[in-house]
C-alpha cells in the first residue's frame, strides 16, 4: 500500500525531459525514464537515464541518498524503469552538457535480464527484438530522422499550395502492375487489393483541388529480398493538374533539397550518432542533373529498366541526385503519357539518389486520352470494369497532369547513410518478416 501511494506521488510530479535541462540549471527536477546504463565505483553510482528525448547521466552518492534508494540503484539492470529527482548541473564533460545530482529515486520495475546487451548482436536477432531494439541509440536516431523527413515533406507541400487528400488502402484496381499485388478476399464477388500507390485516386482529387498529395502506407508483394525493398512502405505522392514532366522534375528537386535542409538543421545530434558524412547531405541542392534515358543507357542495352547495380553506376557519376527521364514505355506502368515525338518513350522520371541509394522518386506525366488508356488497360491485361471510374477522368474534363511518389524509407535510409531500409520504419514488413 505504502509503495502504491508513493509511486502515485512521483508519477504526479511534473516531468522534465532531458532535452530541456538547459532551462533548469540549478533547479531540482524530476526525470522519468529507463536505465540506459549504470556505472558504479564504491560509494557512487552513475545511472544513465533514457527518457525518449535523450540520455542524461545522473550521479548518486551513497551518503546523500536514503539507504533504500542506494539499494535500489546499486546493481540495477539495463532498461529498468525509474524516476529520479535531482538537481541539474551544467558540466561540459557530460555527454549532453548536463548532469543530475540525485536527491531521490524510485524504481518502478527493476530489470535484470534485458535481452539486448551492449555486445554485438546479429541483425536477425535484433529484428526479432525490434519492439525493444527501438530503444537503442542508433535506432532512435534513425527514427528521429524519419520523423523529420515526414515533417519536412508535409510542410513543404502544405506551404506550396497542395491539399492533403488521402487515397484508400483497399482498392479494386492495380496501379503498378499485377506482379506485386496483395489480394484481399473480403468484398462479395469482387477482387480487392492492398494499394500499391495512391496515384490513380490522386488523379481524381487533382481534378477537384488542382494540387494534391496523399501520404500513406502502400504495399508490394515483392519477391525481391534486397536492402531497398519492403513489403509495406510509406509513400508521399503529390499530383498536379495542368502540369508536365518538367513541372514534376522541378517539384522533385525542390522537395528533396528542402528535406535535406531540414534534416541538416534539426537532426545534428542524430546524424552524429549515425556518423553520417554531412557533406553528402549538404550537396543535395536544386537544380539536379537531368539525364535522358538514351544517354543514361549508353553503357547498357537500350530498352530495359535499370537494376540496382545500373542505378548505382549511373548515380556514381554525380554527387547530387540525378533525374533520369524518358524511359522506354514498355518497362513503365500503363498510365504513363508518351513522348509525342517518340511514342516508344514514356514521359516518366526516376530520381536516383547518390551513394548507391537508388531510385527514391518515381513519377511523370499521365496519359490524357481515353482511347489510349483503354488500349493500355487491355494491353496490360487489366480488367476495364475496375478502371471505369479512372477512365471517367478522361471523359470529363481531361487535362495534362503529372505527379510522383517518394518512398519515405528509401529517403530516410539515404539521409541517415545506413545500409538497409528495414531500420527506417518502426516495424518493418519484408518477404520473410511479419513479426513483431
Ligand atoms: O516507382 P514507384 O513504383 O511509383 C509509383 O508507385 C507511382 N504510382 C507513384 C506516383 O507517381 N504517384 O514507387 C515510387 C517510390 C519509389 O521511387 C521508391 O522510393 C518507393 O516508392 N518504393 C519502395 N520503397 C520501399 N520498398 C518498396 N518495395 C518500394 N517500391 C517503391
Ligand atoms: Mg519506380
Amino acid at each position: 500500500m505504502a509503495t502504491e501511494s508513493k509511486s502515485l506521488e512521483i508519477t504526479k510530479a511534473r516531468q522534465t525531459y532531458s532535452s530541456e535541462l538547459s532551462k533548469h540549471v540549478g533547479e531540482e527536477v524530476v526525470l522519468k525514464g529507463w536505465l540506459y546504463n549504470l556505472r558504479s565505483s564504491g560509494k557512487i553510482v552513475f545511472p544513465q537515464l533514457r527518457d525518449g528525448t535523450g540520455i542524461v547521466q545522473c550521479v548518486a552518492l551513497r551518503n546523500t541518498v536514503s539507504p533504500e534508494v542506494w539499494e535500489a540503484l546499486k546493481g540495477l539492470g539495463q532498461e529498468s524503469s525509474l524516476m529520479v529527482r535531482g538537481t541539474v548541473r551544467a558540466d561540459e564533460r557530460a555527454p549532453g552538457g548536463f548532469e543530475i545530482d540525485v536527491v531521490d529515486a524510485q524504481v518502478l520495475q527493476p530489470v535484470h535480464d534485458y535481452p539486448i546487451t551492449p555486445k554485438e548482436h546479429g541483425t536477425e536477432f535484433l529484428m526479432d527484438q525490434r519492439h525493444l531494439w527501438l530503444r537503442s541509440r542508433r535506432q532512435h536516431a534513425v527514427l528521429k530522422v524519419r520523423h523529420t523527413v515526414v515533417q519536412a515533406v508535409r510542410n513543404f507541400l502544405d506551404n506550396d499550395g497542395f491539399t492533403l487528400a488521402d487515397a484508400p488502402i483497399l482498392t479494386p484496381a492495380a496501379c503498378e502492375g499485377t506482379t506485386t499485388l496483395f489480394e484481399v478476399d473480403y468484398f462479395a464477388g469482387e477482387k480487392a487489393y492492398l494499394t500499391q500507390s495512391g496515384q490513380l485516386y490522386n488523379e481524381a482529387t487533382a481534378a477537384a483541388f488542382g494540387k494534391v498529395y496523399c501520404f500513406g502506407p502502400t504495399f508490394r508483394a515483392e519477391k525481391s529480398k534486397t536492402r531497398r525493398h519492403l513489403t509495406e512502405f510509406w509513400m508521399v505522392e503529390p499530383e498536379m493538374a495542368y502540369a508536365s514532366l518538367e513541372d514534376v522534375m522541378a517539384l522533385a528537386e525542390r522537395m528533396l533539397s528542402h528535406v535535406a535542409e531540414r534534416v541538416l538543421e534539426n537532426r545534428v545530434e542524430e546524424l552524429k550518432v549515425l556518423e553520417r558524412n554531412i557533406s553528402k547531405l549538404e550537396s543535395i541542392i536544386a537544380p539536379f542533373p537531368r539525364l535522358h534515358y538514351d544517354d543514361a543507357v549508353s553503357r547498357f542495352e537500350w530498352g530495359g529498366d535499370f537494376g540496382a547495380p545500373d542505378e548505382s553506376y549511373i548515380s556514381s557519376k554525380f554527387d547530387k541526385p540525378v533525374m533520369v527521364h524518358h524511359y522506354p514505355a514498355a518497362v513503365k506502368a500503363f498510365y504513363m503519357a508518351r513522348d509525342p515525338e517518340r511514342a516508344e518513350l514514356a514521359l516518366g522520371v526516376d530520381v536516383l539518389a547518390p551513394e548507391g541509394y537508388g531510385e527514391v522518386i518515381g513519377g511523370g506525366e499521365r496519359a490524357t486520352s481515353l482511347e489510349f488508356l483503354k488500349e493500355q488497360v487491355a494491353l496490360h491485361e487489366l480488367p476495364q470494369e475496375a478502371f471505369e471510374w479512372y477512365l471517367d477522368l478522361r471523359r470529363y474534363g481531361s487535362v495534362p497532369h503529372a505527379g510522383f511518389g517518394m518512398g519515405i524509407e528509401r529517403c530516410t535510409a539515404w539521409m541517415c547513410g545506413i545500409e538497409h531500409i528495414r531500420e527506417t520504419v518502426p516495424f518493418p514488413r519484408m518477404l520473410y518478416r511479419i513479426r513483431p
